[in-house]
């Protein structure tokens, strides 16, 4: 991956200036550049086990799309080539996580892996009560179980479709209230994943409104995977302490938030991931977490909290569905990855990678001329659909249109976080809002594709832009009540 004007700490290089000379040849003193600075950012990690995969002729993806109703969900992942559907448990474990599985306990209660799971928590992020689930929506629901009366209601910056439906099945109200600059795709505004602090101040100073807590998502990913910054997040704490509502995180992609605060708040130079991931924490009363993203696991998740009442509370509940408190859900060794992921996590050379393979694919669509979300997030390439394909009205469902068109393209599943996923019915007339943007995300699974993949797909989604005039929107067929992206049947509909 190109390294482009990334800021990365310098590299090994030559020894001091003792007068002698020093290995290598070199005689850089200290305050001179390192190697690095023009050099390609290459995965750091070499590939020890792979997994095979395998073209499909345009025929056969035309044929699976018509059997799949257009809804990529309903693939078979043997009929994709490079899946970049999610970067939810999708990613490649290391060595010592694999050497880890076999440390797992799996005793019923009291685990020596749960032990090292809880100790992994409390290191990196400083909560001390720890429950794991076996995944994030678990740990959601049992939090807005414990707290949440019907007609609650529930801010976010951004809400993600589990979060909102967990809020939303408990009769509660899910709020997004994502700062302005977030609307506008093709602005550099570092920190888009900011609560809009305003809008924050006006629902909880509404003596109308019972709020029962505040969440922020890190990054947003809804919004296009972007971060919160260290500042916003101190206002939001500081809002939330002068009503006395508790202070949530939807922590998921807590790492890659800090890889990025790092990146791009100069007030940050030299400050490390580790500390940045403490101090963001310090702000919370609690998080959710989905470990199949930065726990660099294929499974996992937990609450953690400050209250230990409240974590008593979960305790007793989760026991009904999740499992007894030291396994929630999942096998012992799978505490095992998470714990050894937690701490992976926030290797910095790990997340300039990240960032970098992610920009490396943004900057060379930018070059030529596709809409693609800015500043470049995280954890996925988002393309701006309804700037892709501006033929097509919202209810044409731009993002699913474009999805379905790489798919038959070239085998890449990608997924629609637009108006098929996020848009509501409005109450009273009955008649479709859509979401607030139409996005495409291509989500890249953690260690799992090279450069070479993220080649391909560059000149995939260009040969789709090059004919982004003929494509056609899609209606919707049938559709689950909820969440209804993962089941809903798909028809085209002509070009209008
Ligand atoms: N919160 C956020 C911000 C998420 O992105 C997800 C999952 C969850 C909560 C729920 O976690 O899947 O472990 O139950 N997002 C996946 C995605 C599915 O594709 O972005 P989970």
């Amino acid at each position: 991956m190109h390294q482009g004007n990334n800021q990365q700490s310098p590299r090994a290089g030559g020894g001091p200036d003792t007068g002698l000379p020093s290995w290598g040849g070199s005689s850089l003193s200290d305050s001179e550049p390192r190697d690095g600075s023009d050099l390609p950012i290459i995965e750091p990690f070499r590939i020890k086990s792979v997994e095979p995969i395998h073209q499909t002729t345009r025929p056969e993806r035309i044929g699976f799309l018509e059997q799949c109703h257009g809804n990529l969900f309903l693939l078979p992942a043997s009929a994709v080539l490079v899946d970049l559907l999610t970067d939810s448990g999708t990613g490649a474990m290391s060595s010592e996580q694999w050497a880890a599985l076999m440390r797992g306990d799996e005793s019923y209660a009291g685990a020596k892996s749960y032990q090292r799971f809880e100790a992994a928590v409390r290191e990196v992020m400083g909560i001390p009560h720890v429950i794991p689930t076996h995944q994030g929506r678990a740990a959601e629901s049992l939090l807005f179980g414990l707290l949440l009366q019907p007609g609650d209601v529930v801010p976010n910056n951004t809400h993600f479709d589990t979060t909102r439906a967990n809020v939303e099945c408990r009769g509660a109200i899910a709020l997004d209230h994502p700062c302005e600059a977030l609307a506008d795709t093709m602005s550099d505004a570092p920190f888009k994943g900011d609560m809009d602090l305003e809008a924050l101040q006006a629902t909880l100073e509404d003596k109308s409104l019972r709020v029962p807590l505040v969440m922020m998502t890190l990054t947003n990913n809804a919004g296009g995977g972007q971060p919160a910054s260290l500042e916003n997040l101190r206002a939001v704490q500081s809002l939330c302490k002068k009503h006395s509502v508790p202070f949530y995180i939807d922590a998921c992609r807590f790492a890659e938030n800090a890889g990025l605060q790092r990146l791009r708040d100069p007030d940050l130079a030299g400050r490390s991931v580790a500390e940045l991931v403490h101090e963001t924490f310090a702000l919370a009363d609690g998080c959710t977490m989905s470990a199949k993203k930065d726990g660099l696991a294929n499974i996992g998740g937990f609450l953690a909290v400050r209250d230990p009442d409240l974590a008593e509370s979960a305790r007793r509940a989760m026991v009904v569905t999740e499992g007894f408190p030291t396994y929630g859900g999942l096998a012992g060794r799978d505490l095992e990855a998470v714990a050894r992921g937690l701490q992976e996590v926030i290797d910095e050379d790990y997340l300039d990678y990240r960032v970098a393979s992610i920009r490396y694919v943004c900057e060379r669509l930018d070059a030529r001329g596709v809409p693609v979300v800015r500043p470049y997030g995280g954890h996925a390439v988002f393309l701006d659909a309804a700037r892709f394909l501006p033929h097509l009205p919202r209810d044409h469902y731009p993002g699913q249109a474009l999805a379905i068109e790489l798919y038959a393209e070239g085998g890449i599943r990608s997924c629609e976080i637009g108006s098929v996923m996020l848009g509501q019915l409005d109450p009273d007339t009955g008649e479709e809002i859509p979401a607030a943007q139409e996005l495409v995300r291509l989500a890249v699974p953690r260690r799992t594709y090279t450069q070479s993949h993220m080649d391909y797909v560059i000149e995939i989604i260009s040969k789709v832009w090059e004919r982004r005039e003929h494509i056609r929107g899609v209606s919707i067929q049938n559709a689950p009540a909820v969440l209804r992206h993962f089941g809903a049947h798909f028809e085209p509909r002509p070009i209008p």
